[in-house]
């Protein structure tokens, strides 16, 4: 037998995993001291009343002769699939049921969608930028090409005609960075994918923090159903990071050497995925309800808060920063020209307070450190207070 390896070229432990492990053992080191998270991008509050009534429900349902599930369809249940096409009209952003495929989290779809794709191809990837679509492609062995995300360009790197790329990543609002694209800039990518002849993987994970001006869905720009799949998640949406289920688009029209890319998607996933469980389906479909709708905003408004609460804190101490606005993490640059990991351990031994360190998601994030707005107000309040004693001027 011969390993994959491609795997020695990857990091030896993936980016929160190294993160967590540090914190826990400062945290066993240190008993006496209590350490605060603001580093994976992990929510905090309670699934929404609506989600768990529709899940209470379903369990019932489970227990009933008459009722219960045995497999469900891979591709997800009817009832959830019409709410996400009706979620998608409701922005104006027409979907054929058929063209949406329910997932356990679209960290499990970014990886697996791999799957349809030539080994071949080359990929552009932002840097910085979230660690899955590198360490992926890596292990498959993919030739990987960066667009870099500047402080110059606003973090948003635009399409370069001399780059040729096959699979285009973009994140928008952008983990880690915040920066995010209007529709009219993912137009140029939409162009330029049609030109190459790429096919646009969009994760759309944070689309609930983008702001008035901002895109939702990369299917707002015209031409986006020929070159374009969207990935999305109910776990920041909706706080299902423990309950775990997602969704990703591929449209009918997206058409290569003669092969359907929603065609090849069904039959990967009817081969190697079971589905996501009835009673987690039943919670998701809650969240487009009137009521569930209403619950999940409010707790979107929370981490907005949270967001605010620590941009101020950024201020406070005249660390410059992005993000926080269309997303729930501030992307602040270390102060005192500090690497990445070098800011993160100082700042956990100085105030016990864990980040992640930029340089994680790619060089452009060397020098840089990732805030999220995910945590409990209590904790975002205490950790800011910590930091402005330590680092005000
Ligand atoms: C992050 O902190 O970047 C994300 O929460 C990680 C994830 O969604 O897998």
């Amino acid at each position: 037998m011969k390993p994959n390896i491609n795997y020695a070229n990857l990091a030896e432990s993936y980016l929160f995993s190294a993160v967590a492990k540090k914190a826990a053992d400062y945290a066993a080191a240190n008993p006496d001291k209590k350490v605060l998270k603001l580093s994976i991008g992990d929510v905090t509050l309670p699934l929404a009343p609506a989600v768990i009534a529709a899940m209470h429900e379903a369990v019932e349902e489970m227990g009933k002769k008459e009722t219960f599930k045995g497999y469900g369809p891979e591709q997800g249940y009817p009832f959830l699939r019409e709410s996400i096409k009706g979620y998608y009209a409701r922005r104006g952003v027409t979907l054929n049921a058929d063209e949406i495929f329910v997932s356990d989290g679209s960290k499990s779809d970014c990886g697996n969608i791999l799957d349809i794709f030539a080994k071949e191809n080359t990929v552009l990837v932002p840097d910085p930028v979230y660690p899955v679509y590198v360490d992926t492609n890596v292990m498959a062995g993919r030739k990987i090409v960066y667009a870099a995300a500047t402080e110059e360009n606003g973090f948003l790197p635009m399409p370069d005609e001399n780059t040729n790329a096959d699979i285009i990543y973009i994140c928008s609002p952008n983990n880690p960075t915040g920066a995010a694209y209007t529709k009219e800039q993912l137009g140029k990518w939409v162009e330029y994918a049609l030109r190459k002849n790429a096919v646009i993987l969009y994760d759309a994970a944070y689309e609930c923090f983008a702001e008035e001006g901002v895109a939702r869905s990369i299917y707002e720009v015209e031409g986006a159903k020929k070159c374009a799949i969207e990935l999305c998640s109910f776990s920041k949406t909706a706080g299902f990071t423990g309950t775990r289920c997602g969704y990703t688009v591929v449209p009918e029209t997206l058409v290569y050497e003669g092969m359907s890319l929603r065609k090849m998607w069904l039959r990967r996933q009817t081969t190697k995925f079971n589905g996501v469980s009835y009673i987690v389906q039943k919670g998701a479909a809650a969240v487009f309800t009137e009521e569930g709708e209403k619950q999940i905003r409010e707790n979107i408004d929370y981490y907005r808060e949270n967001a605010k609460i620590i941009a101020a804190c950024m201020e406070e101490c005249g660390i410059p920063y992005t993000g926080g606005k269309n997303s729930p993490y501030i992307w602040l640059k270390c102060p005192n020209s500090k690497k990445s990991w070098e800011f993160f351990d100082d700042m956990l031994e100085k105030v016990q307070v864990v980040g992640t360190p930029g340089s994680g998601f790619g060089e452009n994030g060397e020098g840089y450190f990732r805030l999220t707005a995910f945590g409990s107000r209590e904790t975002t309040k205490e950790a800011c207070a910590r930091i402005v004693k330590w680092l005000k001027k």
